[in-house]
């Protein structure tokens, strides 16, 4: 098989800016060299990129430090495009970081920086075979496979707080949405959700229980694999087991804890930001409900404007290179900046107007690694506001716009409450079952659990659970913009 990864994409690569006239180097002093676990990146990322875009001395790839470590953050959206693009110039292979090299990572970026045998940190190859598993066995939950669960969680969560007629939205439901959804599609008891939910943010904040929360998580997995090797069901965990790829005990573990962690605090923030421009922005209010254009073009505008993942870490620089002008070399640790690209004046020249269809924004990265759950996430949120719509009427934000505020760390900037009010009601019966029952392949997934509007009705038996995936294709390979 030729993986194309490992080809210079000439045809395809976007332009890069001409070097500047001083290139920069490792001993040129920077005006400001901020690091990413600081103030600065605590109190608002947004302002620092645009601080280092504006400085003449930094511009769209600049100089910062990570625990104390030299980096290169990535601002401009076509730098990111040639980053997240280009396998054989950045790689994702973390330990050839030349600080990891060196021993001088502190312990709390291990369970970022560490060589895991896992898609999301290797290249070519190995890379595809697993990267192949795990979208084979999503594939099933695309669409309306995850619509069902989606609906029923849903309504079990409203049922929580509707008889009130005033809740946190982010406290209450996006928080807890995305999570609710995974547990059914990893086949675990929604129980488990609370607590995998701390270890899966804590793990992502380079606290000093981040290790920790990395173990429990592993842990969790591994039990869950031993129940599934021996009571197999229609979920993924049971697929990533079968495929043909023959994942290793630790290659599974590894990509349960990988999609958990990837898909649950990621979608919470996209749920939330797109309920704030539905709740504030003028443009989107008047038509929501029931307009699935509208809910659709404000997923896209919060992708653009606030993408779940700030910035990446990272990319390792596999050779001496150029990019935006700046000399990086081997073994550089180079970090793209999603938010920042997504903001980019050359890309976008007022990030207050509408996107207007265009989705060529970097929330979901871009490349070999793109994000397979894409599709996932978008359906759970359009499906999580739509039957919040549905389920209660009149919701309106409980406090100013200007009121609300973000939680920043070092890779995420999502909402800190959404309080809203809306017509108390009386809560209803919702069937919740424990887990989807395994299916025979054959059996399919051809039962129309429910449209885009259509609620599940309430106490309806569960509907078809999704099919068996197909399996890996011996000789398939990754398209760069595949989801
Ligand atoms: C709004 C929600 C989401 C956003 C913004 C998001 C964003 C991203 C981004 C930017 C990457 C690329 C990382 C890189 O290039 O280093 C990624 C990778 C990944 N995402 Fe998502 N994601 C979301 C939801 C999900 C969901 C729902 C799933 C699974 C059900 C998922 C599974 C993954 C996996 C497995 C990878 C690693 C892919 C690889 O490295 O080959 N994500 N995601």
């Amino acid at each position: 098989m030729t993986d194309s990864s490992h080809l210079p994409d000439a045809a395809g690569a976007p332009a890069l800016p001409a070097p500047r006239t001083t290139p920069e180097n490792h001993a040129a002093p920077a005006a400001f060299t901020p690091e990413l676990f600081g103030p600065e990146v605590m109190e608002d990322p947004m302002v620092l990129f645009e601080r280092l875009r504006a400085d003449p001395l930094q511009g769209q790839v600049a100089r910062v430090t990570v625990m104390g470590l030299d980096a290169w953050l990535v601002l401009g959206w076509v730098e990111n495009q040639a980053v997240l693009s280009t396998e054989y110039r950045f790689s994702r292979r973390l330990d050839q970081w030349t600080a990891w090299t060196e021993g001088r990572v502190p312990p709390q970026l291990h369970p970022l920086v560490a060589p895991q045998p896992m898609c999301a940190m290797l290249d070519g190859p190995p890379r595809h075979r697993l990267r192949q598993a795990v979208k084979d066995s999503l594939e099933p939950f695309e669409g309306r496979g995850i619509r069902r669960h989606v609906i029923r969680s849903a309504k079990a969560l409203i049922n929580t707080f509707c008889e009130s007629g005033s809740t946190d939205l982010v406290a209450q439901f996006t928080r807890q949405l995305p999570m609710a959804v995974m547990t059914q599609v990893l086949g675990m008891p929604e129980a488990f959700g609370p607590r995998l939910l701390h270890a899966a943010r804590d793990m992502h904040t380079g606290s000093a229980t981040a290790q920790d929360s990395n173990e429990y998580l592993l842990d969790t997995f591994r039990d869950l694999i031993a129940r599934k090797r021996r009571h197999p069901g229609a979920d993924f965990t049971s697929w990533l087991i079968q495929h043909q790829a023959a994942l290793t005990s630790r290659e599974l573990e590894e990509h349960l804890r990988l999609v958990l962690v990837a898909s649950t605090s990621t979608t919470e923030d996209l749920m939330a930001d797109t309920l704030e421009l539905l709740l504030t922005d003028e443009r989107f209010r008047p038509s929501m409900r029931g307009a699935t254009m509208t809910l659709g073009e404000a997923v896209q505008q919060a992708l653009w404007n606030n993408p779940a993942f700030t910035l990446l870490i990272g990319r390792v620089a596999t050779g001496d290179t150029e990019l935006g002008g700046r000399h990086i070399r081997a073994g550089d640790l180079v970090i793209p900046c999603l938010a920042a690209a997504n903001r980019d004046p050359a890309a976008r020249e007022d990030i207050t107007s509408s996107v207007d269809g265009n989705r060529s924004h970097h929330a979901f990265g871009q490349g070999v690694h793109r994000c397979p759950g894409e599709s996932m996430a978008v359906t759970i949120v359009t499906q999580g506001i739509d039957t919040l719509y549905e389920e209660v009427g009149g919701v309106r934000l409980a406090v100013d716009g200007s009121e609300l505020r973000r939680t920043s760390s070092i890779l995420t900037y999502g909402l800190e409450g959404l309080p809203v009010t809306f017509n108390a009601r009386e809560p209803i019966r919702v069937f919740v079952p424990r887990t989807a029952p395994a299916r025979p392949a054959a059996a399919g997934a051809q039962g129309c659990p429910a449209g885009a509007h259509a609620g599940v009705p309430t106490g309806a038996p569960s509907a078809a659970a999704p099919s068996r995936p197909r399996h890996a294709r011996d000789s398939g390979r990754d398209d760069l913009n595949a989801g």
